[in-house]
């Protein structure tokens, strides 16, 4: 799935209204560079990572989310969401986790990382 995104004050991205992600699945949002993936999980939480997986070019928001951990739908690489870590092969390489805050009228934003996106070979900005 793919999302709009809004720019906000000082790296805060207004993304959303929670409504728009279904819990158990993520939406890609390309407007932002590199792309970012927000995922609504059953449990109703909400985790933004860099959409495009450490080992080759895929699509994070596309695998399969099962509690606080997406796998990659190309190579079943699984990464937790809380804190951007590989927990299963091939990727060796974390992704960058964003913070996220849903406002009391529903709206996701996101706060960018500083840290220098993780790209996979090949893929640049
Ligand atoms: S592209 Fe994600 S595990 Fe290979």
């Amino acid at each position: 799935m793919t999302g709009t995104a809004t720019s906000g004050p000082a790296g805060r991205v207004r993304l959303c209204p929670l409504g728009d992600i279904p819990a158990g699945e993520g939406v890609r949002f390309a407007q932002v560079s590199p792309p970012i993936a927000v995922f609504h999980t059953e449990d109703g939480e909400v985790f933004a990572i860099d959409d495009t997986c450490t080992h080759q070019d895929a699509s994070l928001a596309d695998g399969w989310l099962e509690g606080c951990e997406i796998e990659c739908p190309l190579h079943a690489s699984k990464f937790d969401l809380r804190t951007g870590e590989v927990d299963a092969p091939p990727a060796k390489v974390g992704v960058r986790t964003h913070a996220v805050t849903v406002t009391d009228d529903g709206d996701v934003w996101v706060e960018l990382s500083t840290d220098a996106p993780r790209l996979p070979p090949g893929v640049s900005l």
